[in-house]
């Protein structure tokens, strides 16, 4: 799978990439991932300024169109393959693991990362991007929101997880609605917290309805909303 992703604060990203599961999917050659300066396609050959005021006014600075549409073009061109343009966005559809497990299956994306008051409307209506949100808050920017994508479908793809069962156990994958139940390792106690006895049984019938029961109780109390949502 191929990550392009366009941004006007590239080394953001440095860190990011190098680090556990994802830089071993990289060296796997099981993902790619480009990161491109938005900057570089400004029009402003002086000062390669990417924004402007907002006509009709209004506070802050908007992403200009045609910085955009030129970057996207031109990164298109980089692969024969045609990426799926997201843009993130407060504004956009709620990002959930049921959309994680479809966006997983494209071959590849183009993520936009917006800053500022976000971009020229055009931008919306040239590129007829997927506009994705990570929630309902507003962060500087869409370079961690592109993190999020970027994390939540690479450990979807087949060999990036070293067992391939964690992810099909995940809580909310493949419709599930349960929380996980609690997790215990060495030592078996500790400052007077003891494990449970029943995982230290040995009696996989009765671990296995432990953890259900546990799972269910857990739900109940936190998100009682994903046994009333349809699919997610
Ligand atoms: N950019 C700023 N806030 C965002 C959010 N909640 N989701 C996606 N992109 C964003």
């Amino acid at each position: 799978m191929r990550f392009d992703i366009i941004t006007l604060f590239p080394p953001i990203f440095a860190g990011y990439l190098t680090q556990s599961l994802l830089a071993k999917a990289i060296d796997r050659g099981l993902v790619e991932i480009h990161i491109h300066d938005l900057r570089e396609w400004s029009t402003d050959l002086k000062h390669h300024k990417i924004d402007d005021r907002p006509y009709g006014g209004g506070p802050g600075m908007l992403i200009c169109v045609p910085p955009v549409v030129h970057c996207v073009e031109a990164v298109q061109q980089m692969s024969e393959q045609p990426g799926v343009v997201v843009v993130m966005t407060p504004q956009g559809d709620r990002l959930d693991q049921r959309r994680v497990e479809h966006m997983a299956r494209f071959d590849r994306m183009i993520l936009l990362c917006g800053r500022y008051e976000g971009f020229d409307q055009r931008v919306i209506d040239i590129l007829n991007p997927i506009e994705l949100s990570v929630g309902d808050y507003v962060l500087n920017g869409g370079e961690v929101a592109s993190m999020v994508v970027v994390d939540s479908t690479v450990r979807m793809i087949p060999g990036v997880l070293g067992d391939e069962k964690s992810s099909w156990d995940d809580s909310f994958s493949r419709g599930n609605r349960y929380l996980e139940s609690p997790q215990y390792t060495r030592p078996p106690e500790f400052r007077g917290h003891s494990v449970p006895e029943v995982l230290l049984s040995g009696d996989h019938q009765r671990i296995a309805d432990w953890r259900t029961a546990e799972a269910t109780k857990k739900t109940r109390l936190r998100r009682n909303d994903l046994f009333k949502s349809e699919g997610g």
